[in-house]
C-alpha cells in the first residue's frame, strides 16, 4: 500500500515543512505546526494556481484597456473603503469579531446589489434560510433576486454558481465552508486555503463580484493562515468598540483603491446606517465650558472628523505617577508632558495624567498634538477654554508648532459644526483662506498657543 504523504502546515504563518518542529521556523511560534496530508496533483487538474487563461506575454502598451467597472453597493461608506465600488471579478475578504455586524453588512449590501445589478447569491454556513429570512425582513432587505442558499459544500455551491449565473457571490463564512475532496475538519488550513483557491478561480473566470466573510481569531489574524489575506484582491475589517454603536469599516489591502479610507456606520434596531458626518457622532454637546477638554479636527483616511480629547491632571498619590491614555499613544502624550514641563514650565512630573478620547476613537496624527497640550494645561491649570475653539497642530521638542496636511478641509469641518476660532500653526496661516465665520489664529509656539486659548 502506497505510504500517505503529509506535512506539516503553520496555521499561524502558513509556513510549510516536511519534518515536525514545536515552533515554527516561519514566525516562531510554539505548537502552530499541524499535520496534514499531501494531495497528488491531478495532470492538467483543478490546481488554482493554474492560470485561468493561458497567454503569451505582450506589450504593456497593447494590454487591451479594460475599462474599470464599479459597482455601487447601495453603501456609500463601503463603496469608499473598496476604492469607488465592487470590481467584478474581485475577491474581497471581510474579517471582523464574531458579532460585529459583518453579516448584517452583506446581507444589507447584497439586497442593494440585487436591487440594481441582478441575481446576488448570499452562502450562508452559519444560518438557516429561516434566520436569514427572518433577518432579512428587518432589515428591510426583501428582494426577490437575493438568493439564499445554506450550504456548507463548496462543490454545491458552484453547480449554484453555474446554474444561476449570479452577477455576486457572498459566503458566510470561508471558516464554515469545506471542500469534500479535502479530508480536513472546515475552518483547517487546508480547506481555508484550498476554498479560497477554488473561489478565486471562480471569481475571476466569470467575472464574478465575491465577497467573503472571515472571522478573526483573538490574536488579531483572521482565523487560517494569514496566507488568506496574500490570496484575496481586498481585505476590509469591521471593527467597533464594544461600548459604542458605531462600526468602522477600514482597508487593510486594496488592489483597487487606497487603504487610507475608513467607512462609518451605526448599528441600529433596523440594521446598519451609514454615518456621513463623523464629527456629529464623536462630538457630544458641548456647550459649557470645562476644563481638560480641546476639540481637535482630525483626519481618518481623506476626510475630516473633529472629536473631543479629555485630560485629567491631578497630584499623584504615588511615586511615579501614573499615565494612562486610550484612544491616543501613551508614547505621545509622555512627549507632551516633557514638552510642557520643559519648555512652559508646568510642573507635571508629580502628576497622574489620564488622557482619553471621547466616543472611542483612535487619533494616531500629529496634526492632534496642540489639542492634546491644551486639554492637559487646561486640566493643569483649572482654567477652561472655549468650547467654539478648535485646535490644529504638530508640536515639535522645541515647543514650536509645526504645519500639517490638509487644513481648508479641517476648518470647512470644523465651520460645519458651529466652531468659531481656529488655532493653527503659523506655517499654514500665510497661505490660508480661512472660511467665512471663522477666525484665524496663527501660532507659532505652544505658549503662544497657551495664551489665545486661555486669554484670548
Ligand atoms: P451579525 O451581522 O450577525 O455579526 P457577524 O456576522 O459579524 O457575527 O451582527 C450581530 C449583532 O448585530 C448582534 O449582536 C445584534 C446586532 N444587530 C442589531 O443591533 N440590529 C440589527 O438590525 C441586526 C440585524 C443585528
Ligand atoms: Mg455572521
Amino acid at each position: 500500500m502506497a505510504k500517505v504523504k503529509t506535512r506539516y502546515v503553520c496555521h499561524g504563518c502558513g509556513y510549510q515543512t516536511v519534518k515536525f518542529f514545536g515552533r515554527c521556523p516561519g514566525c516562531g511560534e510554539w505548537g502552530t505546526l499541524l499535520e496534514e496530508a499531501i494531495e497528488e496533483p491531478t495532470p492538467g487538474g483543478r490546481g488554482w494556481l493554474r492560470p485561468a487563461h493561458r497567454s503569451d506575454p505582450v506589450p504593456i502598451t497593447e494590454v487591451p484597456a479594460a475599462c474599470e467597472e464599479r459597482w455601487p453597493t447601495g453603501f456609500g461608506e463601503l463603496d469608499r473603503v473598496l476604492g469607488g465600488g465592487l470590481v467584478p471579478g474581485s475577491l474581497v475578504l471581510i474579517g471582523g469579531d464574531p458579532g460585529i455586524g459583518k453579516s448584517t453588512l452583506l446581507l444589507q449590501a447584497s439586497a442593494q446589489i440585487a436591487q440594481a445589478r441582478g441575481p446576488v447569491l448570499y452562502v450562508s454556513g452559519e444560518e438557516s434560510s429561516r434566520q436569514i429570512h427572518l433577518r432579512a425582513r428587518r432589515l428591510k432587505a426583501m428582494e426577490p433576486s437575493l438568493l439564499v442558499l445554506p450550504e456548507t459544500d463548496l462543490s454545491a455551491v458552484e453547480r449554484a454558481v453555474e446554474r444561476i449565473d449570479p452577477r455576486c457571490l457572498v459566503i458566510d463564512s470561508i471558516q464554515t465552508v469545506h471542500d469534500p475532496d479535502v479530508s480536513s475538519a472546515p475552518g483547517s488550513v487546508a480547506q481555508v486555503r484550498e476554498c479560497t483557491g477554488r473561489l478565486l478561480r471562480l471569481a475571476k473566470e466569470r467575472e464574478l463580484a465575491t465577497l467573503i466573510v472571515g472571522h478573526v481569531t483573538k490574536e488579531g489574524a483572521i482565523a487560517g493562515p494569514r496566507l488568506l489575506e496574500h490570496m484575496v484582491d481586498a481585505v476590509v475589517y469591521f471593527e467597533g468598540a464594544r461600548h459604542h454603536t458605531y462600526r468602522i469599516l477600514r482597508a487593510v489591502k486594496n488592489r483597487f483603491g487606497s487603504t487610507n479610507e475608513i467607512g462609518i456606520f451605526e448599528m441600529r434596531d433596523g440594521g446598519l446606517r451609514e454615518v456621513h458626518n463623523p464629527s456629529e457622532l464623536f462630538l457630544p454637546d458641548r456647550q459649557i465650558a470645562s476644563t481638560g477638554s480641546a476639540v481637535v479636527a482630525g483626519l481618518e483616511g481623506t476626510r475630516p472628523i473633529l472629536v473631543e480629547i479629555q485630560a485629567l491632571v491631578a497630584d499623584s498619590g504615588y511615586a511615579v505617577p501614573r499615565r494612562t491614555a486610550s484612544g491616543i499613544d501613551v508614547q505621545r502624550v509622555a512627549l507632551m508632558l516633557a514638552v510642557l514641563e520643559k519648555r512652559c514650565g508646568l510642573y507635571l512630573r508629580n502628576q497622574d495624567t489620564y488622557v482619553n478620547v471621547a466616543g472611542g476613537v483612535r487619533l494616531d496624527e500629529p496634526a492632534v498634538d496642540l489639542g492634546l497640550a491644551v486639554s492637559l494645561a487646561s486640566s493643569f491649570r483649572d482654567r477652561p477654554v472655549s468650547p467654539r475653539d478648535v485646535y490644529i497642530g504638530e508640536v515639535g521638542l522645541t515647543g514650536e508648532i509645526r504645519t500639517v496636511s490638509r487644513m481648508e478641509q479641517r476648518l470647512g469641518e470644523a465651520v460645519k459644526l458651529g466652531f468659531q476660532r481656529c488655532i493653527v500653526p503659523a506655517g499654514n496661516a500665510r497661505e490660508l483662506h480661512g472660511p467665512p465665520g471663522m477666525e484665524i489664529i496663527a501660532v507659532e509656539t505652544v505658549e503662544a498657543a497657551f495664551k489665545a486659548a486661555f486669554e484670548g
